[in-house]
């Protein structure tokens, strides 16, 4: 069984005798999609999407998450926490369970698509549904680990970002080179932190020429780092990016600022607008959350001619799933028509 960490050992914090808590996350497929740059206006685009959906539970954040369960057991933990909008939780309670050891986390209570909560709770968390924002667990979980023996594994546990770099590493074993830009969505902002460190070290050390671009995206309500200032009382149907305080704020903006690339946000509308197309353009279902980088591709090319004329290499991380959130799938889409169990009733509605 090969995951993150047995694929990129050298480059990650674990010895030979390391006990690896893995369920063969990463290798994730690097999807060429041409249609999503017709759509973009940018037909001339070398586009790819990170498929990160198809990890084991079904989003980026299992990259992480070997990396943090396997220090943690390593270190001689015997319990975890977390804070989540439902990614990190589902894979916090997988790889615990996995690793034999308790997991605790806490969600924003009525924000969390229902795939992730299934997830947390089969895999035997102890769940507790908080009232009031992600911003809020996540202030609750941190001064818990302070002050008791219980391993925070929200992103600002080190290991996690480890993990979430052999992203980069990927996208570069496949392509030869860094990509010239890297649209993704932004909500705690571990992910483009974790990216961004992931390129510098793989071209440290040899294994790519470039460094791409930074492009991330928040959902227009809940944009704090675009807006300059923490968001309250964040709104957006994106749950998974449904954040105010980003913990990863200042490496966020280090990785914008050093890729030259940029941070800013897309409406809610855009971000289905995307969804839709991503499914029905390319056959590829991802959250809402994750649509937001796309939605970010389109805008860009709007309001940037030479880019979207340009052939550069871009990719888009789709960081979750569509099947973790199917409420938000069936309120976009047409209900299946009923119809009577015959022939001519099925030959009447196709009209061939
Ligand atoms: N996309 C998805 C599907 C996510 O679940 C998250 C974060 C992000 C993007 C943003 O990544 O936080 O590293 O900037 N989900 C966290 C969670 C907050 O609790 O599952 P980020």
């Amino acid at each position: 069984m090969t995951g993150i960490i047995d694929r990129y050992r050298q480059y990650l914090p674990v010895s030979e005798r390391t006990r690896v808590i893995t369920l063969s996350e990463g290798n994730t497929p690097l999807i060429p999609a041409p249609r999503i740059a017709e759509w973009a206006g940018a037909p001339g685009l070398q586009v790819y999407l990170k498929y990160e959906g198809m990890n084991p539970t079904g989003s980026f954040k299992d990259r992480g998450m070997t990396m943090a369960l396997t220090k943690a057991v390593e270190d001689g933990s015997k319990a975890v926490i977390c804070a989540s909008t439902g990614n990190t939780s589902a894979s916090a309670a997988a790889y615990a369970a996995r690793a034999g050891i308790r997991c605790v986390v806490l969600i924003p209570d009525g924000n969390i698509a229902l795939g992730k909560l299934s997830q947390a709770l089969v895999h035997g968390a102890e769940v507790y549904a908080v009232q009031g924002n992600f911003d809020d667990a996540l202030a609750m979980v941190r001064q818990v680990s302070e002050t008791s023996p219980i391993t925070l594994v929200n992103s600002i546990n080190p290991f996690r970002i480890e993990g979430q770099k052999s992203g980069s590493f990927e996208i570069v074993d496949v392509l030869g080179d860094a990509p010239d830009y890297q649209f993704m969505p932004v909500g705690n902002a571990g992910n483009i932190t974790a990216y961004w460190k992931g390129y510098k070290e793989y071209r440290a050390h040899g294994k790519s020429r470039k460094l791409p671009k930074m492009m991330g995206w928040q959902a227009e309500g809940a944009a704090p780092i675009v807006r300059g200032e923490p968001v309250k009382d964040p709104k957006t149907i994106a749950t998974a990016i449904k954040i105010g305080n980003p913990a990863s704020w200042k490496q966020a903006v280090a990785a914008r600022d050093e890729s030259g690339g940029g941070i800013d946000a897309v409406s809610d509308e855009e971000i289905l607008e995307a969804y839709k197309a991503l499914a029905s353009l390319e056959g590829v279902f991802c959250e809402p959350a994750s649509a937001a980088g796309v939605a970010g591709l389109k805008k860009y090319a709007r309001t940037d001619e030479a880019f979207s004329r340009s052939r550069a290499a871009v990719v888009c991380i789709l960081t979750g799933h569509g099947l973790k959130d199917p409420d938000r799938a069936m309120a976009v889409v047409p209900r299946p028509r009923t119809i009577a169990p015959t022939l001519d009733a099925i030959q009447r509605e196709l009209k061939i």
